[in-house]
């Protein structure tokens, strides 16, 4: 889940790429680098960590020149070093790789065995090496090269001996090629050449793209020449800056109102729930049988968000299995189901993997993403895009309510359609969801408050969180967010399992988050609160405005709007969202860049 980027120009290679590189620090910033022609050398510059410290390097001694690789590593095969940092060059071949060579220990040793000396751990240099084995031709040793890896991966290759060109492949997963006027772009995702064009192609499936200052030809895995549509990114450079924040993450906290306007306005059409892109033909909606909702960490959680939607607005059974599982299920037939995968970057391997199996298997099968062309939604019967925006911090927020609200939409049309919903409730429903932006304007308004209680808390040891019915995934991913936020010990629970074993993790030191809206659990998730402050343990009491009687028994309470059942999840998320921010701002972490983490998971 590295970042590539390439660029081939009139500008300086290295400044452009540093620049995208910056944009693509959410797939892995453990360390960083750029390999550039410069005249008849490929000059490279590698530094441990994010990719500021790569920019200092190269303005204190800058590599010049107009062709050039970068990448942003997140490790997969190999410690953090500079020799395992990319580009990893053989000869005069210089390459940027993400993925995994699943064969690299056997083609290592063939390599070994005829001489070649290795200068790094990674499974990468390997390619690097087969390349510069073949070479005469460069594309002819691209593609000598790849007959012999197997595995998901995307390439960009340099060489010193062809230095006009680059040459990138994309195998299993995607990459994007921005085209200026005269200058291209290579990047892992749309991010990285937005700043520079709205204009891109899309390669992947094995395809190979020669890239020269005279165009882009892209061959197939075959070798043949394709065509591909130009299409044209909608993202606005400006979305995917700070605006004034300290951290990407706090703006995207903020910006939930405005995802929950956009994602009703694209999804609400004449007071109903329009999901007619979906390609679901009334037949194929009758013969649902049941729901399976996938995805990975918080877009995991929200597919438990999602259960809980479609099982009690829709009535259709639905089960949740996490990615990195679902795609071994023994359970090959899969027809009457329809799959639901969740996903905010739509590149996430196992996320990919999961959909191929559905289609492959009978499912019906729908993306939710927040990434217009990604693999996942190129691939899924359908698609619900979150209309988030941009998504930069590492830890999601916004897209995780966004795609609460897109399951919430899906359970009320699957409702309709299949007649288990009257027209009444679900314009009750849409009325809900309506009021629902400002509600959240109320809940961004406990920051401060939200600040205060860090300020409490931050030296304690961890943080449990508990939660019934649909607030127990919010419990999880109240937990999730503040292990990646602050690095410290998190877990959340069903309210009514703690009494079975959590309760032993009780004490002083471990303040609870108890998520306790005044819905049917209420008086149940009140006598958990109880027995964990009978042990000695805090309680933070997310409540409702107007719950006197709680006011009377805990100290740390914190009141959100009064909501429907089915939308409380959303707006326990943004003091959990605050609360986890802040204790990791005092905890000196790196909020928006989570050590040992990337947005978006593209190895296996
Ligand atoms: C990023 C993070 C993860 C992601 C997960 C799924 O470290 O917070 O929990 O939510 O990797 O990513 P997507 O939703 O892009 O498939």
């Amino acid at each position: 889940m590295s970042g590539l980027v390439g660029y081939i120009g009139r500008r300086e290679a290295a400044e452009i790429m540093v620049d995208a590189l910056k944009k693509l620090e959410y797939r892995g910033y453990d360390s960083a680098g750029v390999a550039v022609i410069t005249g008849k050398d490929i000059s490279c510059r590698k530094e441990i960590g994010i990719i500021r410290r790569l920019k200092d390097s190269l303005e204190r001694n800058p590599i010049t020149g107009t062709i050039g690789i970068g990448h942003t590593r997140w490790a997969t095969h190999g410690k953090v070093s500079v020799e395992n940092a990319h580009p990893q060059i053989a000869g005069n071949i210089a390459i940027v790789h993400n993925g995994i060579v699943d064969n690299y220990i056997e083609l290592k040793e063939e390599l070994l065995k005829e001489g070649v000396v290795f200068q790094s751990e990674t499974d990468s240099e390997v390619i690097a090496h087969l390349i510069n084995r073949e070479l005469g031709n460069l594309e002819e040793a691209v593609a000598k090269a790849l007959k012999k890896i197997q595995g998901v991966y995307a390439l960009i290759v340099l060489s010193a001996d062809d230095p006009e060109k680059l040459i990138a492949v994309a195998y299993g997963t995607r990459m994007v090629i921005g085209l200026g006027g005269g200058e291209y772009f290579v990047g892992s995702d749309t991010t990285a050449v937005a700043p520079y064009t709205k204009d891109v192609i899309f390669i992947s499936d094995g395809e190979r793209a020669v890239i020269s200052r005279e165009g882009v030809d892209i061959r197939n895995i075959s070798g043949q020449r394709v065509t591909k549509k130009i299409e044209r990114i909608g993202w606005n450079p400006v979305m995917m800056e700070k605006g004034g924040y300290r951290h990407y993450f706090i703006k995207e906290v903020c910006e939930q109102p405005r995802v929950i306007i956009d994602t009703l306005h694209n999804h609400i059409h004449g007071g109903e729930v329009d999901f007619a892109g979906l390609s679901l033909s009334d037949k194929d909606l009758a013969g649902i049988t049941k729901i399976v909702l996938t995805g990975g960490g918080t877009s995991l959680n929200a597919a438990i968000v999602g259960k809980y939607l479609i099982e009690g607005i829709a009535g259709i059974p639905a089960e949740v299995e996490s990615i990195s599982e679902l795609r071994f299920s023994p359970i090959k037939k899969l027809g009457g189901q329809l799959m639901v995968a969740i996903s905010q970057s739509g590149e996430t391997i196992d996320a990919v993997s999961c959909l191929r199996h559905g289609n492959a298997y009978g499912a019906k099968t729908i993306a939710i993403t927040n990434t217009k062309y990604s693999t996942l939604e190129k691939e899924a019967g359908g698609n619900i895009n979150i209309s988030a925006g941009p998504e930069i911090s590492v830890a999601p927020s916004k897209s995780f309510t966004g795609s609460i609200v897109s399951l919430y939409l899906l359970a009320i049309y699957l409702g309709i359609k299949r007649g288990t919903l009257s027209a009444e409730k679900s314009a009750e429903m849409i009325k809900n969801v309506a009021a629902l932006p400002h509600k959240i304007e109320e809940a961004i308004d406990l920051e401060e408050r939200m600040e205060q209680l860090s300020r409490i808390f931050y030296r304690n040891k961890g943080f449990l969180y508990i939660g019934r019915g649909i607030n127990y995934p919010i419990a999880l991913e109240g937990a999730l967010k503040m292990k990646k936020l602050s690095y410290l010990y998190a877990d959340g629970y069903i309210g009514g399992e703690i009494k079975h074993g959590p309760i032993a993790l009780v004490d002083e030191d471990t303040p609870v988050v108890v998520l306790v809206p005044n819905d049917k659990y209420y008086r149940h998730t009140l006598a958990d609160a109880e027995e964990i402050a009978a042990r000695g343990g805090t309680v933070i009491a997310f409540a409702t405005e107007g719950d006197t009687e709680i006011a009377k028994r805990f100290e740390h309470i914190i009141y959100l709007p009064q909501s429907d059942y089915y939308l409380n999840p959303i707006l326990n998320s943004i003091p959990l969202q605050f609360l986890a921010y802040f204790v990791g701002l005092r905890r000196g972490c790196m909020v928006d860049l989570p050590r040992n983490l990337a947005k978006s998971v593209t190895v296996e």
